[in-house]
């Protein structure tokens, strides 16, 4: 009997949805939806759940120097390893499925596998990467960047304007900062990774289609724009005397919006705080979180400077001071060519129909192609809803997702995928 006859769908589709039951309940009481933002206590908590749910699968569990968690499957062989992984924590307010069904899933290929006698060629490491959301420090993937040696000294010191840097957070939680900028795996150590993940857009729904095979992943610059104008009287400050620091901002956010027109690619201004806040104070100041995501990185260099140079116009015309600070930044990144092949032809082998997707969201696979040829799976989001409480994927699509990820883990060991 060939090794993906002897793997079980209807028990994976139970355990997978118990598994997600129980971490949806580790979440921050006082947010919307499911929220489990990385450095709270809820997050803190349910990553002792998801180790204890790796070792009950039989994966030897370690936390590294950046809060990575990683299960560890021994092979029969030597020679690289496969992983596969994705993130557990939320944005405010968001789901129970972003990032949350590759670490599942992950381990259900653990169980599927022991269940069905099928050990590996290849060592298997399941990977629950530390932070994959932005954090309040203005950084996002902080355990897939470490874990390939992109962390900075620089976004280590980036605070959260309160004083608390990055560093101190990782600390806080039991990691080494100290230890994070040595971390780096290197290439070679991966034969692949594969991460499967919700879509988090419309497109599966409306092709009705199971499954995508991602082509390629956006790149996305972030930059904190800070807008330093003078607080005054509402009421007595005459308008036309005024340094208002958020009308400053409002027109770069407007500007931020025309960037990405008529083009592919997108731009948002996600976050933007103003002080002090108050309905009879002009703001004094404000701080604005920009993200522009494209394919093309001369695109998103173009981007940028034209959102400094409408910074520093709105700035210029109403006396506001304007600084801006690149946060972090990521290449667009196409997925291997041969780890699309073995996705595609796991699925046609299910008799499962799927179709090719560029992806505009961002994932830990992304920094993981700096060290190992990656690929990604994503399975249907219903209406097209991610980043919001509503966020759903039936746990039988989930399930499909589970079983093409493992059978393409299975036909990597096979294939060697040793390159
Ligand atoms: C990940 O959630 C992203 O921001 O694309
Ligand atoms: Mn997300
Ligand atoms: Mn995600």
């Amino acid at each position: 009997m060939s090794s993906q006859n002897r793997l079980a769908p209807a028990r994976s589709a139970q355990r997978i949805s118990a598994d997600l039951e129980a971490l949806s309940q580790f979440r921050e009481e006082h947010s919307p939806g499911w929220t489990r933002r990385a450095f709270s206590q809820p997050y803190i908590e349910s990553r002792h759940w998801v180790a204890e749910r790796m070792r009950d699968a039989g994966l030897h569990v370690e936390r590294d120097a950046a809060n990575n968690l990683i299960g560890t499957l021994p092979g029969q062989g030597p020679g690289p390893a496969l992983a596969t992984g994705s993130h557990t924590d939320t944005v405010e307010g968001g789901g129970r499925f972003d990032g949350i069904i590759g670490v599942l899933a992950g381990i259900e290929v653990v169980r599927a596998l022991r269940d069905a006698g099928i050990r590996l060629r290849h060592e298997l490491r399941v990977i629950d990467f530390f932070n994959e959301e932005p954090n309040q420090y203005g950084v996002s993937c902080v355990g897939s960047r470490a874990l390939v040696g992109g962390l900075t000294a620089e976004q280590l010191a980036l605070d959260d304007g309160a004083g608390e840097t990055l560093a101190d957070g990782i600390r806080k939680v039991g990691g080494d900062p100290e230890r994070v900028l040595d971390l780096a795996w290197h290439r070679g150590d991966l034969a692949a990774f594969v991460e499967l993940h919700i879509e988090q857009g419309p497109r599966l729904e409306l092709s009705d289609l199971p499954l995508a095979v991602v082509t390629a992943i956006a790149g996305i610059d972030r930059y904190r724009l800070v807008f330093e104008g003078q607080p005054d009287h509402a009421g007595a400050t005459p308008m036309d005397v005024r340094r208002d620091a958020l009308c400053a901002a409002a027109e770069v956010v407007l500007e931020i919006e025309r960037l990405a027109e008529g083009t592919d690619g997108v731009a948002t201004t996600g976050r933007l705080q103003i002080e002090p806040n108050a309905a009879n104070v002009v703001p004094g100041a404000a701080v604005a979180t920009v993200e522009l995501r494209d394919a093309d990185r001369r695109r998103l260099d173009d981007r940028g400077r034209r959102l400094m140079a409408a910074a520093r116009a709105a700035g210029e015309s109403r006396g506001v001071q304007v600084t801006s600070e690149p946060l972090t930044t990521v290449d667009p990144v196409p997925a291997d060519d041969t780890v699309q092949q073995v996705l595609a032809a796991a699925a046609d082998r299910l008799g499962l129909p799927h179709e090719a997707m560029f992806s505009g969201a961002g994932h830990d696979a992304a920094h993981m192609a700096a060290i190992a040829p990656i690929g990604m799976l994503f399975v249907p989001s219903a209406g097209g809803r991610s980043h919001c409480p509503d966020e759903w994927t039936d746990l039988d699509q989930v399930a499909v997702g589970a079983r093409v990820l493992a059978q393409a883990l299975l036909d990597l060991d096979a294939s060697g995928g040793d390159r």
